[in-house]
């Protein structure tokens, strides 16, 4: 079993050379084009490519040299219809290991070039008995040629931690227990959220949000609860909470160790007699309301420094899903990658976007502070400067503490933190104008000349 990616601008090629190649046992992607192909083909490993001669864009030979400049083990079968006449794949045959004449007028020809191919291949790795098969690729052959991303409920990604997060969320949606997710900064704690939410039988009624840690503490309950009118100074009228307004449906309390002590011993009230009572008025109002929390602070640490309640921490925690960072979630990083390079590139410049071998380095090499956040931030701002060409570089924030010991004098530091400065202050504003950098430097107050000098200083853009 091998992992073969076929390129060709003719879906019905693609089509039946790829089921046929499947039912021999192969793993199979598709491109319509050497641009599409050289992109997936990043995204392998692959053992052998089949692509066309002559196709818009990218043609085969441009895309036989990309890939052999990038990796030369990798099997490389042309597909051509003019395999005798023509001078390009003439000069070729060296770098490519064979080809195959179109019109195909049988089938199984393509499957023996290939099996001669792949033992070539095979015999340069020096793996003679091995292959792909505990590797996979990231997506399936469709009927249009294109991979198919793993998708749930608007989650991307397909490593075994994200399918046991999908099946956790399956499981709990359905119940009416409460949940607890924890997870880092930007692992998709409020889309699983909101996934339980769809997916549970309150999905027609009401999903509310509250971040508890951006409500000043003094008007949380009364956030929470609602108020009577003449409750306290500023309670001109009567108010419902958040807890009425989610009412038959959920409540989202994101961030919860942030709350005060006071409002978690009425939380925890709330949620054992199911009841709320709005501040300034002592009659209980009956609530149906499923509570979901999260929190990317570890909360039993919380509760061994005495910040967290341990009473509520085991009333939410009836279930519990933990989202894994980026960094743990193997191949998800790739499979995002070219999710955002494509709908980015679609978005700014009308089509999908190439990237570098060295900025796919980068990335595959990053620890993803940010997570899932961090990283379409990073490719939204990536492909909006790389104005519709391919992506070279990435703007990524190395952690602060790994450069930390480096410097040992103020001027040193100093000169790091004003290039660290420089370029994320440059970077937002170029964002803000569209990529346009005369613009930048007019609403900045620098020259173009200065603004051109950081951009290219900085590898801002490609
Ligand atoms: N697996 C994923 N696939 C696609 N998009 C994702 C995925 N995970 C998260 N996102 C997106 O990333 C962004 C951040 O996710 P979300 O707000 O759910 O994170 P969070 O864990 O709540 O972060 P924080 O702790 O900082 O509040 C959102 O735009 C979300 O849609
Ligand atoms: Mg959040």
């Amino acid at each position: 079993m091998a992992n073969i990616l076929l390129v060709d601008d003719d879906p019905e090629t693609l089509k039946s050379c790829g089921l046929y190649l499947k039912s021999r046992g192969h793993n199979i992607a598709c491109a319509k084009n050497g641009h599409e192909g050289f992109r997936i083909f990043q995204s392998g490993p692959f053992d052998l490519i089949v692509s066309d001669l002559v196709m818009e864009g990218m043609d085969g030979i441009n895309l036989l040299e990309k890939v052999k400049e990038s990796d030369p083990h990798v099997g490389f079968i042309i597909f051509t219809a003019f395999p005798s006449v023509s001078s390009a794949v003439r000069s070729l045959k060296s770098l490519a290991d064979d080809y195959v004449e179109k019109p195909l007028l049988n089938i199984d020809d393509l499957h023996a070039v290939v099996k001669v191919v792949l033992k070539k291949v095979q015999a340069r790795m020096g793996r003679e008995n091995e292959d792909h098969a505990g590797t996979p690729l990231d997506g399936k052959l469709v009927a249009d040629g294109y991979m198919e991303p793993e998708e749930f409920m608007g989650f991307l990604g397909k490593s075994p931690r994200m399918k046991e997060v999908y099946r956790c969320l399956k499981k709990i949606a359905p119940t009416d227990s409460t949940v607890l997710i924890t997870g880092e900064t930007g692992t998709g704690k409020e889309l699983a959220a909101k996934t339980i939410h769809e997916l549970s039988p309150r999905k027609k009624r009401p999903f509310v949000a509250v971040n508890c840690a951006a409500i000043p503490v003094s008007i949380f309950e009364s956030e929470l609860f609602g108020h009577e009118k003449g409750a306290f100074t500023s309670a001109d009228k009567t108010r419902t909470g958040l807890f009425e307004e989610a009412e038959g449906g959920t409540l989202f309390l994101d961030e919860i160790g942030e709350i005060s002590p006071e409002t978690q011993v009425k939380l925890l009230r709330v949620i054992q007699e199911r009841e709320v009572r709005r501040v300034g008025d002592s009659h209980p109002i009956n609530i149906n309301v499923r509570i979901i929390a999260s929190s990317n602070k570890d909360l039993l640490e919380e509760i061994h420094r005495k910040n967290f309640r341990k009473d509520l921490y085991y009333r939410l925690n009836v279930m519990s899903i933990h989202l894994p960072p980026l960094r743990e979630r193997e191949g998800d990083i790739r499979l995002l990658m070219q999710q955002f390079l494509s709908r980015f590139g679609v978005k700014f410049h009308g089509k999908g976007i190439d990237m570098a071998v060295a900025a796919w380095k980068s990335a595959l090499a990053y620890p993803w502070p940010g997570n899932v956040r961090e990283l379409i931030n990073v490719l939204e701002r990536a492909v909006l400067l790389a104005d519709g060409r391919a992506v070279t570089s990435l703007p990524l924030c190395a952690p602060v503490d790994t450069n930390a010991a480096r410097w040992s004098t103020f001027k040193e530091a100093k000169q790091h933190w004003l290039e660290r400065f420089e370029r994320e202050f440059i970077l937002d504003k170029v964002r803000e104008n569209g990529g346009n950098i005369a613009a930048t430097a007019k609403a900045i107050g620098l020259d173009v000349k200065s603004v051109w000098r950081k951009v290219k200083i900085y590898g801002i853009l490609a």
